[in-house]
């Protein structure tokens, strides 16, 4: 049997990972700037996370939600307090997708409304509603196709006040990412996701705040539309949750009620799941890693706007892109093979760095010294 070919790989096998370096199977080092996509937020193999995991495949590794699992209690209440959100509830699944799709469920059970409001730029994933919602036609089959979702320009305020002045009282949900991820690193201004907020209030529409990819803290908040100072109706979270295990998340404002098979999955919120995700939160507060975040993703955004090769750097703490001019295209291969430094990437010509919120200063430095090569070819 063959692998279903869906993935453009690298000639890299990872053996071993620790921190933000990991080794290939020829013994040799890499910076882990990528994080596997943003996944490893707490730093590769963290000996905390190992032992929380093992522990509790010692004990039971899974269950199904039709018994009590006081884990998931465990998780809801330091994910409400970490993330300033005490009285949302929270609702456990096991990918972005999954979790986008749940929240665009709950928007329509809600309002019993159909019309979506999404973004040009966007990416929720690939289930269909989330696929429905994503704008790269080519990743989206016939029969996801509807007329339900709506693109506007991201950022474009007249654009979503036109939009709900025409049908308003049709729209669903709005679902935003806070920071365009596969956008390319574009930041939703604080005026348009205060705009977004004020007219979700006035048409009862739902606002979806899409933290997969830029929050779990990335940014120096836990979910980077806070930096707006309103709050979202739902917050889908996901990659830096589990470090690497696969765990989803929505967070719900209080003022949707549940009832019994409304939402649902078989793997969502079991004993591992949630294991990995409270071994993700407790090295977060204790190690403080959101300021850490922060602090040496400004001191990186600050460095990288002094190389004047780079069009544009845009970003938030450690979620930075790095734009470059077309001639430049071939700097992201030679990070990787020459310098042997892990970064991700967004089309045409974007670098995105994506690491490790514990990414050390010492690090941060040595990234900056190798891109300066790099771009020498
Ligand atoms: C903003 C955003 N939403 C949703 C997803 C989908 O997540 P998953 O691949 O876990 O389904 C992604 C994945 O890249 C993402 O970046």
């Amino acid at each position: 049997m063959n692998l279903f070919d869906v993935y453009p790989l690298n000639d890299i096998e990872i053996v071993k990972a620790s921190g933000s370096t990991v080794w290939d199977a020829n013994g040799q080092e890499y910076l882990d700037l990528y994080g596997g996509h943003a996944v490893i937020s707490i730093g590769h193999t963290h000996p905390h996370y190992v032992k929380r995991l093992t522990d509790q495949l010692n004990k039971v590794g899974f269950y199904s939600n039709s018994v009590k699992i006081p884990l998931q209690v465990e998780l809801a209440e330091i994910l409400g307090k970490v993330s300033g959100k005490t009285d949302y509830q929270l609702f456990l699944c096991n990918s972005g997708a999954e979790a986008n799709e749940n929240a665009l469920k709950l928007a329509s059970f809600y309002n019993g409304r159909k019309k979506i409001i999404a973004f040009k730029g966007a990416f929720h994933g690939r289930t269909s509603l989330a696929v429905a919602a994503t704008d790269n036609p080519k990743i989206v089959a016939p029969v996801n196709e509807t007329d339900n979702v709506v693109f506007l320009p991201f950022n474009d305020e007249q654009a979503l006040k036109d939009a709900f002045a025409d049908f308003g009282n049709y729209i669903s949900a709005v679902i935003i990412e806070g920071i365009q991820g596969v956008g390319g690193i574009r930041e939703a201004s604080v005026g348009f996701l205060q705009l977004i907020r004020a007219l979700c209030n006035q048409y009862n529409a739902v606002y979806i705040a899409d933290s997969v990819q830029c929050g779990y803290g990335r940014t120096g908040t836990f979910y980077s539309h806070d930096y707006a100072g309103v709050c979202a109706d739902v917050y889908t979270m996901a990659k830096g949750m589990g470090n690497g295990f696969p765990v989803a998340g929505i967070s719900i404002a209080h003022k949707f009620k549940p009832w019994h098979y409304m939402l649902g999955t078989t793997f969502g919120g079991n004993h591992l799941a949630c294991a990995a995700a409270l071994a993700v939160l407790e090295i977060m507060e204790q190690d403080n890693l959101m300021k850490n975040a922060e602090e040496i993703g400004s001191y990186l955004i600050t460095e990288l706007k002094k190389i004047e090769e780079i069009k544009e750097v845009r970003g938030r703490g450690l979620m930075i892109g790095i734009d470059l001019p077309e001639e430049l295209s071939q700097v992201k291969k030679n990070l990787l093979f020459k310098q042997h430094i892990f970064t991700g990437e967004a089309k045409p010509n974007v670098i995105r760095l994506l690491p490790a919120l514990n990414l050390k200063k010492e690090q941060a430095d040595h990234f900056l010294e190798n891109f300066k090569i790099a771009l020498k070819g």
